[in-house]
């Protein structure tokens, strides 16, 4: 008998090789017998912290460990070893990373420490709490609540990811509103085995539909135990975040739920965060969630991608809240378990990526920026809502009501969306994004308010055009 791996996760089933051509399964051996000991004392600690995050996990969610190894020995190595320090898996020179000046050239203001070596699974300590005062900051509800310190994930893609495997398991539900980032479907149901419910995102009056959203929790709720609730604001497709009114009554129907037994993980994607231009909620709804009750375990992703601007970074966050005495012993555990996702997955984030945020968000100046760019988005956004205004526009589309973020998503009256986009493609050379029969998503974000009016008027022409 040969154990692959004693310590793998995956290795739910046992492995014989009679040669070492030939691999045959033996009999699958129930999870427990084969959990590894880290993972069953994370386990114990969060059941002892939040019988509800249990719960919460998913059959992977409950086998995540961070293994005491390699990086365990190098980081007690990096405290004593003031001798010779050979663990972890770089090289070194001269008492520094080793580097070639070629790749060296392109960072003028950072030091080869914050360039060359593996950042810490987790991420950079200061960063994550930097990261942390900032949410505060830009989310005041949030102070003096407990939620956990932000991990780095490899942007907000692997912050789903991570929130995946943690949660989401065969046949586990994610009710999700129908206007939606594709993505979604690929991780939780592609690569998870989860099923997404949706329900119409908006009401005949264009407002959050309330009543859409309680009918669905309600039915999933009765149906199982646990359900998984997702919600993007502002919204891609339609650059929508719902009013102050609707936002609390979100969190009254989680709340019911919650109050029934019901075990739920709000996801909160904040992907676009700050960028609200109306009179929308103004913080991430997670600054409720967080505490709303022992039985909602929070989880907040976000990121530097989108919000700073910088995509290419690949720089984001995820962190966990809920309602418990004792927060100093759960989320120390989720975030180990957090971090087994990491190591597993990608390693580690970016270090550069991380060291350069790290450094702007201390310098004022990064505030200053962020502040006039918001300011030319929100005009884009403002001038937009102007030039929708034209009546003969009505007789080819309707528009989701947006009040935020990067996009807003026309509804299109009487041409197929595929064939618009693929017309305005042809003849004019403008890009759009086709969602379903009706629907044209435009990201405002990437159009210079001058030439909003063009593109509008062009996009009218084109479906005139296909109409005739
Ligand atoms: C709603 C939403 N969430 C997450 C992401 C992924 O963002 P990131 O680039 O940070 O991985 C996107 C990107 O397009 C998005 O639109």
């Amino acid at each position: 008998m040969f154990d692959i791996n004693s310590h793998a996760v995956e290795n739910i089933q046992s492995w014989s090789y009679d040669y070492p051509w030939k691999l045959k399964i033996v009999k699958p051996i129930k999870l427990e017998k084969q959990m590894d000991p880290l993972a069953l004392n994370l386990n114990k600690q969060i059941q002892e912290s939040s019988q509800a995050a249990f719960d919460c996990l998913s059959d992977l969610g409950k086998q995540m460990f961070f293994p005491a190894g390699i990086l365990t020995q190098s980081a007690e190595a990096k405290e004593k070893a003031h001798r010779f320090n050979a663990t972890i898996g770089i090289a070194v020179e001269n008492d520094e990373p080793m580097h070639l000046n070629v790749t060296k050239k392109f960072f003028s203001n950072l030091e080869l420490k914050d360039i060359y070596p593996y950042a810490p699974p987790g991420g950079r300590p200061k960063l994550r709490k930097l990261w942390k005062d900032k949410l505060v900051k830009t989310n005041p509800t949030l102070k003096g609540k407990h939620f956990s310190t932000p991990m780095v994930t490899s942007a907000l893609t692997h912050g789903l990811c991570i929130a995946g495997d943690l949660f989401v398991g065969q046949n586990d539900v994610v009710i999700i509103p129908d206007k939606l980032w594709g993505v979604y479907r690929l991780n939780f149901v592609t690569r998870k085995g989860g099923k997404i419910v949706n329900f119409p995102m908006f009401n005949s009056q264009n407002g959050f539909n309330i009543e859409g959203f309680r009918q669905t929790v309600e039915t999933e709720a009765v149906a199982r135990k646990k359900i998984i609730i997702l919600l993007c604001f502002p919204n891609n497709p339609t650059g929508y975040t719902p009013l102050p009114e609707e936002a609390e009554a979100i969190c009254q129907i989680i709340k019911e739920q919650a109050d029934k037994g019901v075990r739920i993980v709000t996801i909160s994607d904040d992907a676009y965060f700050g960028l609200f231009y109306e009179d929308s909620i103004k913080e991430s709804m997670f600054s409720t969630f967080c505490d709303l009750h022992e039985n909602v375990l929070a989880v907040k992703l976000d990121g530097a991608t989108k919000e700073s601007y910088v995509w290419g970074f690949r720089t984001g966050f995820i962190s966990f809240g809920t309602k418990t005495a004792k927060p100093e012993n759960l989320y120390p555990a989720l975030e180990m378990k957090a971090q087994g996702v990491i190591r597993s997955t990608v390693s580690s984030c970016n270090q550069p990526a991380q060291a350069i945020i790290e450094t702007v968000l201390e310098d004022p100046e990064y505030w200053e920026n962020l502040e006039s760019k918001y300011q030319i988005m929100e005009s884009r956004a403002r001038q937009l809502k102007i030039i929708l205004q034209k009546k003969h526009y009505r007789e080819a589309w309707e528009y989701y009501p947006f009040n935020s973020g990067y996009f807003m998503c026309l509804k299109l009256t009487y041409v197929d969306a595929e064939r618009l986009r693929v017309h305005l493609l042809d003849k004019y050379g403008i890009g759009t994004i086709s969602l379903g029969k009706t629907d044209l998503r435009v990201a405002f974000s990437c159009i210079e308010e001058e030439n909003l009016e063009e593109l509008f008027d062009l996009i009218f022409q084109a479906a005139k055009e296909l109409q005739a």
